[in-house]
């Protein structure tokens, strides 16, 4: 692990040299402290901002303000990691012109060197033009979320063939386009195996395998802050939402019976 700052090229390096890359999602200033002191290579201001941050049912409703707002705390509380910011549904397909006036913002405004967008084939030119200007790009394939409603219930992409072709095809053009990386998410592990050794970019897996470059993964989810079961590809390191559940409760029967403030805790 490298102790200088990461860039988008060093993911590629990581690959040549078989290091596997780490990301993480972070939304907020303590959430890229965690990551950064951890030593994560990739911070993630993922739009899951939408459900896991904001209430919402899904990404749809995040829009380029709330996430500037949340790419710019997480910036402040980032040293090494690349900072990528998820680009919010609508605010690049547009048009490519929206697409690099929202791309250049994150980077202007927020303080993120990278941006993230879903779609493949279909969003490869508009790639491209980003890259143009010089704002590095990770693509995102397979199950894309703000295709929720076009999806339904079929999460997993690339059991059959057509999805299959498409994932593959789409992480060609994107990797065609000047994509820096591409995300790989909910696919069976041999379709990742197969596109990540069709690429010379690294693919980063979300629910896709063990054979990807680099793994992503929600710090709620890995910490275990969420509420119900989460999805099969997440493993929970930790159980802080019970323990801070827990805490709280202590907290509010001490206040209730008094013990809290006691001597030590008070001037
Ligand atoms: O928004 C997000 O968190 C993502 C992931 C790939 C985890 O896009």
């Amino acid at each position: 692990m490298t102790e200088r700052k990461v860039t988008a090229p060093d993911l590629l390096t990581m690959k040549e040299r078989g290091e596997k890359i780490t990301v993480l999602t972070a939304y907020d200033y303590p959430t890229a402290r965690l990551v950064e002191r951890a030593g994560i290579d990739v911070a993630l201001v993922g739009d899951s901002l939408g459900n896991v941050v904001l209430g919402y049912e899904n990404t749809l409703p995040v829009t380029m303000e709330e996430m500037l707002h949340h790419v710019k705390a997480v910036a402040r509380g980032v040293e090494r990691a690349l900072v990528v910011a998820d680009m919010p549904y609508l605010s690049y397909q547009i048009s490519v012109e929206q697409a690099l006036e929202n791309a250049g913002r994150f980077l202007k405004e927020g303080g993120a060197e990278s941006v993230k967008l879903e779609g493949g084939l279909e969003m490869a030119e508009t790639v491209r033009r980003i890259v143009e200007v010089g704002i590095p790009v990770m693509g995102h394939v397979g199950y894309t979320p703000q295709s929720v409603h076009a999806f339904g219930r079929r999460v997993v992409r690339g059991k059959d063939e057509y999805s299959a072709r498409r994932a593959m095809d789409g992480a060609k053009a994107l990797q065609e386009a000047g994509a820096f990386a591409i995300v790989l998410e909910a696919m069976p592990a041999a379709l990742a195996k197969e596109v990540t050794a069709s690429l010379v970019v690294p693919t980063i897996g979300i629910g896709a395998g063990p054979h990807c470059d680099g793994q992503v993964l929600v710090i709620h989810d890995i910490l275990g802050l969420g509420e119900g079961a989460p999805p099969k590809f997440v493993k929970q390191y930790a159980r802080l939402g019970e323990t801070a559940v827990e805490a709280i409760r202590q907290y509010a029967g001490e206040v209730k019976s008094g013990a809290y403030p006691d001597e030590e805790h008070s001037y």
